[in-house]
């Protein structure tokens, strides 16, 4: 465990020169109170790299005013097992002041193309403190090769952007989605929820499986009249409040028009969805190939 900058890029140049200085980095950035999504891209990096290097950091540059991030929840106990059991061999657990010494006077920001869009909307500033914070991790961790779930999938599209624009050269491995039995993807803010809206949380990952059926088995059916079916099915459950369900060409986030029938489009398009319940806002989203 390691909690300075200066240390870190140590002990990595140290594990490096151990290994071999042809190994290779494999990096995981999280927020902590980790989970078997987390769990699976630590996984996954334990496959393709030979130093695995797992951050835990809660970023208060990407939570906007009145968003969680005094009550975000913490364990460093349990994540520090599980960082273990997964065969992590460096967390890197820095303070606040550490990362922030004073008030950043530079930020990376990918366009709005890709920002403002789904939860860029209901977050302003939130894709700006993800990419400065990602892109200082990177610059410190100087990884071959990143990892990120499709849980936020607007996230991997913005980070690729960001690596790409900037000739980064880490690259990035997008990971599937990793869902309770039920189906709920897993979050870390799962646990504000009360049982009652737990139970009915199920609409979201329902809502995805509905949408593939109707596509399965209705060739015509236009982008609109899918949206329209998902955003009924997630309104039958009485404590859910929609944000945002909405349907875009992937990982463009470009719009795509309502009455498009979907065997129209040629590339990858995603369904995602914001819905609160209470104060708890959950994302969910599958992306598709099109016909
Ligand atoms: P956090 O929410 O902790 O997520 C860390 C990584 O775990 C992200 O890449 C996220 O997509 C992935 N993840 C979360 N739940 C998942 C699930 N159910 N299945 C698969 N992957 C899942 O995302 C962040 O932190 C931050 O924005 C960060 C990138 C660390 C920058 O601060």
């Amino acid at each position: 465990v390691v909690r300075e900058i200066a240390k870190l890029r140590n002990e990595i140049r140290k594990q490096q020169i151990a290994s071999g200085l042809d190994k290779k980095i494999g990096f995981v950035p999280t927020m902590g109170f980790l989970h078997e999504g987390h769990a699976s891209l630590l996984r996954k990096a334990r496959e393709l790299a030979d130093i695995v290097v797992l951050s835990i950091f809660v970023n208060p540059i990407q939570f906007g005013p009145n968003e969680d991030y005094e009550r975000y929840p913490r364990d460093e106990e349990r994540d520090l097992a599980l960082a273990e059991r997964e065969g992590v061999d460096i967390v890197f657990m820095p303070s606040v002041e550490e990362m922030y010494p004073q008030p950043i006077k530079t930020k990376v920001s990918v366009s709005a193309d890709l920002t403002s869009q789904l939860c860029g909307a209901s977050r302003p500033g939130h894709f700006d403190g993800v990419t400065t914070v990602v892109s200082k991790l990177f610059h410190i961790v100087d990884p071959d090769y990143a990892f990120f779930g499709l849980k936020d999938a607007q996230q991997v599209a913005v980070i690729q952007q960001m690596v790409q624009d900037l000739s980064m050269k880490v690259t990035i491995v997008p990971c599937p989605i990793v869902r309770e039995q039920d189906g709920l993807a897993l979050s870390s803010r799962n646990v504000y929820l009360e049982p009652e809206q737990r139970k009915q949380a199920l609409v979201l990952s329902q809502s995805l499986q509905l949408a593939k059926q109707l596509i399965a088995t209705n060739d015509n059916i236009t982008i609109g009249e899918l949206q329209e079916q998902v955003v009924r099915h997630i309104e039958s459950a009485p404590l859910a409040v929609i944000d945002y369900v909405q349907i875009l060409n992937f990982p463009e986030l470009s719009l795509i028009h309502p009455s498009t029938p979907l065997s129209f489009v040629q590339n990858q398009i995603i369904i995602a969805l914001a819905v609160k319940f209470g104060s708890t806002r959950l994302i969910d989203n599958v992306v598709l190939h099109g016909k």
